[in-house]
């Protein structure tokens, strides 16, 4: 594990964090980091994510650790690792170490934790394993179950509140993503030229994020099949003709993401009909940034996006109607029909292990119609969080030969005319917005969205 040089700072950074904590609750609270889960023998593994939680409070990713956090002050339980550790994995720093650099009160062995674990909240992680951990020590279920505990549910919304906003160091360090996650998809238009599959392009893109030292926030998206919204195949020849589409971002050592989404020609050069829709996107795009400020509705965000993509769509003919009626009856949705994005921070889709939680404000619940179900943040914004903007045209084969959709929107969608726009398989245009107490800045913005930028980069 990588130890952060200015780690006074960050040590600051993390009393600050759970000062703000104590304001909101009154009971002690324990979240663990999660294990390492074992590919095939204990010491092979898959690469280690700590939960998000513990990273928010802990600073540092370290493995099979918990923190019990009370009135301002933290203890550091993790066990000592044995000394046969140091042939396989060299030395690593102790828990007294640890406990100095994280600006511990306390630090224990593991053994301890269940004599101070006493009427503790908590929140579940991810890894199984420590699943069961939690239960057995706080001896109960726990949140996410069939019963939350009010005290989960009441840490949780404290959380929430806390990570909604990022703070300065959060944001040094999303900034940082952005920046590696913009060279990174430079290197990817660049690298078009002489490529012939999509596996060459995301190895020239990944390559960037890796020699930063940083790691993926997510599995990457490139593919020349943008229309299956989360392709994870890279196995596809390059073709002229063929739009290119890569959702890739990085996330630092620290692990804080970033996510961004480009689309670009394979050839170099848009043909007239891709760069019709692209520009109906980058409308959309640019519309929905220019709206972010404080106190603005992000659903509201998301039914401008899906207003100025029904209206470029009447424009080209391929929709017929209002464009107000078309967004009325979800006809946006059969060529966009995902949200117009989510929250960003120590995770890709922020907080999103607590379901709607931390996207939905108290109160509201996901819709079920069809343009507003994948709708995955619904509260007013505010200063200090990050979005992410990613309208997209798709040509979904599962929604445009659906005969239930065939027969509802049978007289809105101008299907011959949609044959034009047949080499139009997935556009997707994503930054990353912070909004400011003023307004907005896009963190990403020294990637060009503009398809005479695009084309020169490629
Ligand atoms: N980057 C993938 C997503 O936002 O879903
Ligand atoms: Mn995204």
């Amino acid at each position: 594990m990588q130890i952060p040089t200015n780690h006074t700072s960050l040590s600051t950074t993390l009393r600050n964090r759970r000062e703000k904590l104590t304001n909101l609750i009154n009971f002690p609270a324990i979240l663990w980091s999660g294990s390492p889960s074992i590919r095939n023998f204990p010491l092979n593994t898959f690469p280690f994510r700590s939960s998000s939680h513990f990273l928010y409070f802990a600073g540092l990713p370290i493995e099979d650790a918990a923190i019990r956090l009370e009135a301002g002050k933290l203890a550091l339980f993790m066990d000592n690792p044995p000394p046969s550790n140091l042939l396989w994995h060299g030395e690593i720093p102790t828990r007294d170490r640890l406990a100095e650099i994280i600006g511990a009160d306390a630090a224990f062995p593991m053994s301890e934790l269940k004599s101070h674990a006493q009427n503790s909240a908590t929140i579940s992680v991810q890894n199984p394993t420590t699943k069961i951990t939690q239960s057995q020590i706080l001896n109960r279920d726990i949140f996410p179950s069939n019963k939350p505990q009010e005290i989960d549910l009441e840490l949780t919304q404290a959380i929430i509140s806390l990570r909604l906003s990022h703070d300065d160091t959060a944001l040094t360090e999303i900034k940082q993503a952005a920046a590696v996650t913009v060279e990174a998809h430079k290197a990817g238009m660049a690298a078009t030229k002489n490529a012939k599959f999509e596996a060459n392009i995301r190895a020239a893109m990944e390559s960037i994020i890796i020699s930063h030292n940083m790691t993926c926030a997510y599995p990457s998206i490139v593919t020349v099949h943008g229309e299956v919204l989360h392709n994870g195949e890279y196995y596809h020849p390059l073709q002229t003709g063929d739009l290119l589409l890569a959702d890739v971002g990085a996330e630092t050592t620290l692990g804080w993401a970033s996510d961004v989404t480009r689309t670009w020609p394979v050839s170099g050069k848009f043909s007239p009909t891709q760069k019709d829709i692209y520009d109906v996107v980058l409308a959309a795009h640019d519309r929905c940034i220019s709206q972010i400020k404080p106190g603005v509705e992000y659903l509201d965000i998301h039914l401008l996006a899906a207003q100025v993509i029904a209206e470029g769509l009447v424009d080209l003919e391929i929709l017929k109607g209002k464009p107000e009626d078309l967004v009325e009856m979800d006809a946006h949705a059969l060529f966009f029909p995902h949200g117009v994005g989510h929250l960003l921070g120590l995770d890709v889709h922020d907080m999103e292990d607590l379901g709607d939680l931390a996207g939905y404000e108290i109160g509201r619940e996901r819709s079920s119609r069809f343009g507003l179900g994948f709708l995955r943040l619904n509260r007013p914004l505010i200063p200090g969080m990050i979005v992410t903007i990613e309208p997209g045209f798709y040509q979904v084969p599962a929604i445009l030969n659906d005969l239930e959709m065939q027969q509802k929107y049978q007289n809105i969608v101008n299907w011959e005319k949609l044959e034009y726009f047949s080499d139009v398989r997935g556009i997707r245009i994503e930054d990353d917005v912070l909004v400011t107490t003023k307004g907005a800045e896009i963190l990403t913005q020294e990637l060009p969205t503009n398809t005479d930028a695009i084309e020169n980069l490629v």
